[in-house]
């Protein structure tokens, strides 16, 4: 079963072949996802041969093959994690019961709002980042970039066979929506404004790919503890994949860290800017922003939709079964700072109506240790500067923080006190007009923008001078 299928139009480990019916309606939608890569996917080398894996089996170890392809021709598929035998239903009110292998009639439009949402964001990043490859600062970083955006157009992929083996002809218009949609597009914009934003520097590709793909992870988490198996298996399948995505991300950041700090040590007022640098202020306004604006994707603190999903079965918590105990989660309280009477209270508020919030301390857990991990990089360095995370109130435009101000200690501030330290605590216009200025593409093999250090090491254990992008055609 892990093993995948090539010699199929639509690679797969799913037996496409013994349903004729779901293999030809899949069959119908590809032409139309193949048009939407070649409309609104990467741009610049588009029809180059580029160092890509493709999944080739769903065992844990091994499930990727690395090779030169361009990247119309790379094989989107269908795969679905080895099924849990005996599994049960991990969270709720059900929790122990056997997980569905059909949808059950009373879910079928929560799952499957909650299934579009998630398919929503995958080619809406594709989208974003395709003018990006026309600024690489390396081939390695360029490489990276194309696997990040063929792997969400597999999760495209995944989420669309789920709606087409599903949720029968409203599945199909749901997948035929997804094509439709346009990240930023005035009239038929992507369903989450996050996705809707221009990702046109590679600080943002790589704020984007640490912080909002982050994200992602923690939500595809939750669905991988969902009753519904099928989906569960196509998550733990796609979770895989985020791992590098995220790992493109954290170290694309670590890597302007240590350049910044080099730049910053070489320079006599000990400025990165002067030679060419993203200096350390600037790079921690872009972390207090992303992680601000990405905590506000996990929706409202208190929330009943949270709790009926997971009162049902839909979602649960991140490593709901492998962490918890009590897997129903209807006695028990969580801690909440709330604003009451102008201020700040520490409130007891029910388990189920905080599962938002879980999971959003869950990712700022995550998140800590990546900052920590950039911090022993400018030890390394022998900086004395050190990145933090700002509290989980600052700069909120969602949930119960939205409309008050806090500093990024998280104490309560006025209005005005906020606007005066804005510049300081958050990205100005200069300072993006700053990065983008620093954008021009570096081509050469080895060779790296002044802005960034380079990798430790290679991909798939190749050199750092391999032509991970074939630039002649
Ligand atoms: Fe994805
Ligand atoms: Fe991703």
């Amino acid at each position: 079963m892990s093993h995948v299928d090539y010699s199929e139009r639509i690679p797969n480990n799913v037996n496409l072949a013994g349903d004729r019916r779901l293999l030809k309606a899949l069959e119908s939608w590809q032409p139309a996802f193949l048009d939407w890569w070649g409309g609104v996917g990467p741009q610049v080398f588009a029809k180059n041969d580029v160092y890509l894996r493709t999944a080739v089996s769903t065992d844990a170890g091994g499930w990727a093959q690395f090779g030169f392809v361009k990247m119309p021709e790379y094989r989107w598929g269908i795969f679905l994690a080895d099924p849990e035998p005996g599994r049960v239903i991990p969270g709720g009110d059900d929790a122990g019961k056997p997980v569905w292998q059909e949808v059950p009639g009373e879910h079928r439009n929560a799952l499957k709002r909650i299934i579009v949402v998630q398919a929503d964001t995958e080619p809406a990043s594709v989208e974003q980042q395709r003018q990006l490859a026309a600024t690489a600062p390396s081939l390695y970083d360029c490489r990276n970039l194309f696997q990040v955006n063929v792997e969400e157009a597999r999760h495209l992929w995944a989420m669309v066979y789920l709606l087409h083996a599903h949720f029968g002809r409203d599945g199909r218009d749901e997948a035929d929506a997804l094509l439709e949609r346009r990240s930023g597009d005035a009239d038929k914009p992507r369903i989450l404004d996050a996705f809707n934003q221009p990702c046109d520097d590679w600080l943002t590709f790589f704020c984007f790919t640490c912080f909002t793909d982050r994200d992602g992870k923690y939500q595809l988490g939750s669905l991988a503890e969902s009753a519904f198996d099928p989906l569960s298996r196509s998550c733990r399948f796609m979770l895989t994949e985020e791992a590098h995505h995220l790992f493109v991300g954290e170290t694309g950041m670590e890597r302007i860290i240590r350049r910044a700090a080099q730049l910053a040590k070489e320079d006599k007022n000990g400025d990165a800017r002067a030679l060419g640098g993203i200096d350390l202020p600037t790079i921690q306004r872009y972390v207090n922003y992303w992680f601000a604006y990405c905590l506000d994707l996990f929706g409202a603190e208190l929330s009943t939709n949270a709790a009926d999903w997971f009162g049902a079965g839909l979602k649960a918590r991140w490593r709901e079964a492998l962490d918890y105990t009590d897997h129903h989660a209807n006695v028990g309280t969580r801690t909440l700072a709330q604003l009451v009477n102008g201020a700040l209270t520490d409130t007891e508020v029910p388990l189920r109506a905080a599962m938002n919030e879980t999971l959003r301390q869950d990712y700022a857990k995550d998140l800590e240790r990546v900052v920590s991990v950039w911090n022993r990089a400018l030890e390394e360095e022998g900086s004395e500067v050190r990145l933090r995370l700002p509290n989980t109130r600052f700069f909120r435009r969602q949930g119960i923080y939205a409309g008050a101000h806090f500093n990024p200690e998280g104490a309560l501030i006025s209005a005005e006190a906020f606007e005066a330290m804005r510049a300081d605590w958050l990205p100005t216009d200069a300072d993006r007009a700053y990065v983008s200025s620093l954008m021009k593409p570096v081509y050469g093999p080895g060779q790296m923008a002044q802005w960034i250090a380079a990798p430790r090491r290679g991909i798939n254990r190749q050199p750092l001078d391999f032509a991970y992008v074939r630039t002649d055609g």
